[in-house]
């Protein structure tokens, strides 16, 4: 089903995260490590309490420091290194599919390893140790205060141009341990499914839209992953 010159669109989600021991978000009451989504993961929360944003972001950035990519990113990047047209969208902040060596990659909803100024929103990657205090820490190009690279609910995903480009072009759409809960990424199914993409998911549990893929796997991404792109580029 799978050929060299096939054009593959992938969506990953928490779950293909979840083997490295970063936890998703949906599966402890709606709360992100015991914060309510809206208290960390929105422009308003920021603007209420942005030292408690601050420190919520620094723990998680100083997280990536202790974890490592698991089988199923390693699968992504055999599969990628095996396509000539391929394209990884990802939901994840954490930079496990960079780090396990993935190439095209968009980050729709931002990475934990940026930071952004508010005044002039130039961007830079800082993750020594100096930059993952409690300390709130200034542009390098100006005065302005930095603030965590994250698309909060309400913001604008990246990329999007881009996303919708290939998944209008794409033949196989796979979407990897994301619960399909939110938007516009839950759509990329559909959209992919419009252009008569052949449609995959793969998750822990059904996700709300399991009915729409053509084909389902129910299980670890890290344990599936891996056998799926072994028969896949045979
Ligand atoms: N392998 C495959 N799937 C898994 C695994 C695993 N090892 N572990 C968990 N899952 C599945 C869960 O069953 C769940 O359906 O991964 C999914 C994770 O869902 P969410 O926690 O909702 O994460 P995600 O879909 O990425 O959330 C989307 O919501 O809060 C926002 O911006 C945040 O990017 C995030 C977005």
């Amino acid at each position: 089903m799978i050929s060299k010159d096939t054009n593959v669109v992938i969506l990953t989600g928490a779950g293909i995260s979840a083997e490295s021991g970063i936890r998703t978000f949906r599966d402890s009451n709606g709360l992100w490590e015991n914060h309510r989504i809206e208290e960390v993961a929105t422009p308003e929360g920021w603007r209420a309490n942005p030292q408690l944003v601050w420190n919520f972001y620094q723990q998680r950035r100083r997280q990536l420091l202790e974890v490592e990519p698991n089988q199923g990113h390693e699968a992504l990047v055999r599969l990628e290194n095996y396509l000539e047209n391929f394209l990884l969208v990802t939901q994840n902040v954490d930079d496990l599919h960079e780090r396990a060596g993935s190439k095209n990659l968009i980050h729709m909803h931002g990475e934990l390893a940026k930071l952004r100024c508010e005044s002039c929103h130039h961007v830079e990657t800082l993750m020594d140790e100096e930059h993952l205090k409690e300390t709130f820490l200034s542009c390098s190009e100006g005065e302005g205060r930095l603030r965590p690279h994250i698309v909060w609910f309400n913001e604008m995903p990246m990329g999007m141009a881009e996303i919708e480009k290939a998944l209008s072009e794409c033949d196989v759409f796979i979407a990897i341990g994301t619960s399909g809960h939110v938007y516009p990424a839950a759509n990329f199914l559909h959209t992919a499914k419009r252009r008569g993409a052949h449609t995959i998911g793969i998750n822990l549990e059904p996700p709300e839209n399991v009915h729409f893929f053509d084909e389902f796997f129910q299980g670890k991404a890290g344990e599936i992953l891996p056998l799926l792109v072994e028969k896949w580029t045979r």
